[in-house]
């Protein structure tokens, strides 16, 4: 008990308060015990904004927040490549939290962009690790400013919505480490972030906040981390395991029912008293740290400054994608019709656990005056929830018709990018395809401004003269977007994943979503541009692209040992901001790796004429690579490309470098792994797979032959063999194909979130102990066709809960 830093606390703690701390008081905030001076401390959502639910803090769900800035979402963040303005939104960030008394802000996420349909990209920084790392690190350091924690999350391989809360990611080791691992790596140790959120999956077998390997092993043995671990809401399997991996704050409040299995683990002697107190010391250390801000009086928030951040962070993060014949800036003597539903109802922020409630929200239609453009009307063009409708298409024609050049503001709705879903494919509605195929018929001077959170795949591309993405831009994204349409902002976005020309040209096309009980992660450390560039795969736009309104030369490299210099030169007419990236690849065959990976970047503003020297330092993970037969880092003896890039595929600038090698370097020694070494791995077949993962491929499939319990999910009851549980489950099922055919889709996404791909423990984790434990004992016995002991169960006398205690 002697390094616990709240021994003097803890020593006066009955076992029964000492379990109490583990899990939450109500859906937002931690338990409380006044009498040891232990006071609450509240965590709400995050990453882009602040969603503090007006209502009470004992209810869940996704209610209505008390107004906060909506920011960028991160997928949008990412695209301005800019640490030092990452570094000032978690600021801005903070200070909100502050400002309503939020102690814990559960962001950034950090998790891959593994493929583009994961419903949750929007809110996601990367496919790249280094890349999304420095941002989350920035970001963190941002908001803990103030005082106060971030919550980095989803600790990890949580790349899939659907089902995610009972998935077993599959992954290899060297993926895990250098894909998967190396952003939360970077945010713990560069970031210094005082909270980190385990992710509802489970990893090659165990629930990630009971697999030891990361939670010990990783997070606390290797990368030292001594803040404290937080189920993500409803997460929580096993409790008594989840401590012992350290995994100390469940969220949200279990009412009592896992304070007693603690308490009885301790008794049974299956867990040890100081583990626990070791959990509670950093329990107390996050709330009596951070709960220092309460005790301030409430500070306001400068709100049309925040909302001016807001806009800076989006006009550096929109990225000019086309600009055939300089269509754009547009002049200020040019007609100009404003066609597209998002024009005039901003698609700025995606939906589930971090839709903010903006303080202000504006619209294309709103800004235009001021942009200094001459409108001559607006036509809605098409219905958002994708229904043909031909009289709006006539009416934007008509319109068209008599323009110079056509704004035409397209994207993806509100219900495309959730919490919990994923997407079907990477398409538009065809209803606006098919309004721009007209549109061109009249005016081939078209201007896309297009806001979704993710890839999405553009065959319509030949007809557009301009291409403008501006992600999900937050609440002033409208007016950002029109200040690089007008010429006043020079675009200086650049990709932070890539634009593949097919869905089917992915490198998990063939592996994601996963099946029913898993996913395998087949083609390993080849995500994103690490697969295009190696497996010579054609790409619409290469991860790391952006145009601008100006022209950069570079020159003069020079590489030592520490790092690189070299010249960038605006050889245009206009000040920009230029974003150079360093890549590196390894010229020996030996051990098999993506043809090249980032490995520093910076952002530099440039006047007309005038050249910036930029230097990039080399760092620990510039040469690195993990070798599974050590179970360690190792650096292989070779020479090195040194890449210098405007994007990755417009490498400017080369040189090489040798590098001596570690000792160590055995990876992969008595293994044939021709897909990894050729790196088309697409169609990796099994027994490879399991030669990389070390170990057999479980079944994908759910087992129908074992009684359901706490952790499958009620799809499953599909199987059931209680017959009043299976009809009751064919009967629901009825309901959401009628309300799919019926073209309801909030209700149908509602339904498939939150019941559809729910576990059943979520019944009871997620109310709040309403419903008991000894409840969902009851609804398992009839799913698993005992149905008088199933009632029985539920109606028997219910045990006490904490507050009882
Ligand atoms: C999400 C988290 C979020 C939490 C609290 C979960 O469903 O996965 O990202 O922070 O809810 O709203």
């Amino acid at each position: 008990m002697s390094n616990l830093k709240y021994q003097h606390i803890i020593k006066k703690m009955t076992l029964e308060q000492k379990a109490s701390l583990m899990s939450g008081k109500d859906f937002w905030q931690t338990q409380d015990i006044l009498s040891l001076g232990i006071p609450s401390i509240f965590l709400a959502d995050g990453p882009h904004g602040i969603r503090k639910q007006a209502v009470s803090s004992s209810q869940m769900g996704f209610n209505q927040g008390i107004p906060a800035t909506c920011f960028p979402t991160e997928a949008t963040v990412a695209n301005s490549w800019n640490i030092e303005l990452s570094e000032a939104v978690g600021s801005y960030l903070g200070k909100e939290a502050v400002s309503q008394n939020v102690h814990v802000l559960l962001g950034p996420g950090i998790n891959m962009k593994r493929s583009p349909l994961c419903g949750r990209n929007f809110e996601y920084f990367s496919e790249d690790p280094y890349l999304a790392g420095k941002l989350a690190a920035s970001y963190i350091r941002g908001v803990q400013t103030h005082g106060i924690s971030a919550c980095v999350k989803h600790y990890c391989a949580k790349n899939q919505e659907e089902r995610s809360m009972s998935l077993n990611t599959i992954v290899d080791e060297r993926a895990l480490r250098e894909i998967y691992l190396t952003a939360f790596e970077i945010a713990v140790k560069e970031g210094k972030t005082k909270a980190i959120m385990s992710s509802y999956n489970k990893l090659n077998g165990e629930y990630t906040n009971e697999n030891l390997h990361i939670m010990v092993n990783i997070l606390r043995d290797e990368w030292e981390y001594d803040g404290c671990v937080i189920t993500d809401w409803g997460g929580s399997s096993d409790r008594v395991k989840g401590i012992k991996a350290g995994n100390e704050l469940e969220m949200p409040s279990s009412g009592g029912e896992t304070d007693r299995q603690i308490i009885d683990a301790i008794k049974s002697n299956e867990l040890a008293e100081e583990q626990l107190d070791e959990c509670v010391d950093r329990v107390l250390d996050l709330v009596l740290k951070t709960s220092q801000i309460g005790k301030t009086p409430s500070m306001p928030f400068d709100v049309a400054k925040h909302h001016r951040i807001s806009q800076k962070m989006a006009e550096e993060s929109i990225v000019l994608l086309k600009n055939k014949d300089d269509i754009l800036p547009i002049k200020y003597n040019k007609k100009v019709a404003v066609i597209g539903d998002f024009a005039k109802e901003a698609r700025y922020q995606g939906s589930g656990s971090s839709q903010v409630n903006p303080t202000i929200l504006e619209n294309t239609l709103e800004c235009f005056a001021e942009s200094g453009i001459t409108s001559i009307g607006y036509a809605q063009g098409f219905l958002r929830n994708g229904k043909t409708q031909k009289k709006l298409v006539k009416t934007a024609c008509e319109l068209a018709q008599k323009a110079d050049v056509v704004l035409l503001y397209l994207g993806l709705d509100e219900l495309s990018e959730v919490q919990g879903l994923d997407r079907k494919d990477m398409r538009l509605p065809s209803n606006q395809i098919e309004l721009l195929n007209t549109l061109y018929k009249v005016n081939e001077n078209i201007v896309v401004c297009l806001s979704s959170g993710s890839a999405i795949e553009m065959p319509w591309i030949i007809k557009v003269k301009g291409l403008l993405h501006g992600y999900l831009s937050g609440q002033a994204g409208a007016r950002a977007l029109l200040r690089i349409i007008s010429g006043d902002v020079n675009p200086s976005g650049k990709l932070a994943e890539t634009y593949p020309y097919r869905y089917e040209d992915t490198p998990t096309y063939n592996h994601f979503p996963g099946k029913e009980a898993s996913v395998e992660y087949r083609e390993s450390v080849y995500i994103g541009y690490r697969y295009y560039d190696t497996a010579n795969v054609n790409v619409l736009f290469p991860f790391g692209f952006g145009l601008s309104y100006t022209s950069y030369e570079y020159s003069d490299l020079k590489v030592n040992s520490e790092g690189v210099t070299f010249k960038i030169t605006n050889t245009g007419s206009v000040p920009g901001m230029e974003i150079a990236q360093l890549y590196i690849h390894c010229q020996s065959k030996a051990i098999f790796r993506p043809y090249k990976e980032l490995k520093g970047f910076k952002k530099v503003f440039i006047n007309p004429g005038e050249t910036k020297e930029i230097t990039i330092s080399f760092d620990d993970k510039s040469f690195r690579y993990f070798d599974i037969e050590n179970n360690s880092w190792e650096v292989e003896e070779s020479s090195y490309d040194i890449l210098i890039g405007s994007s990755s595929q417009d490498i400017k600038l080369t040189d090489s470098l040798f590098i001596t090698g570690t000792s160590k370097q055995q990876t992969y020694t008595n293994h044939s792994l021709k897909h990894y070494q050729s790196g088309q791995i697409q169609n990796v077949p099994s027994h490879e797979f399991e030669q990389l993962l070390g170990y057999p491929l479980p079944s994908p499939l759910w087992d129908r032959n074992r009684p359901l319990d706490y952790n499958d999910s009620i799809a499953q009851c599909i199987y059931a063999k209680g017959l009043v549980i299976r009809i009751s489950f064919r009967f629901f099922q009825l309901i959401m194909w009628l309300l799919e055919r019926t073209g309801q889709r909030k209700a149908y996404n509602f339904l498939k979130v939150s019941v559809y791909n729910m576990p059943f423990r979520a019944l009871s984790l997620l109310t709040g102990g309403k419903i008991s434990f000894q409840t969902v004992d009851g609804i398992l016995l009839i799913a698993n066709g005992h149905f008088f002991k199933g009632i029985g169960t539920i109606l028997k006398k219910k045990q006490k809960g904490r507050n009882d205690v």
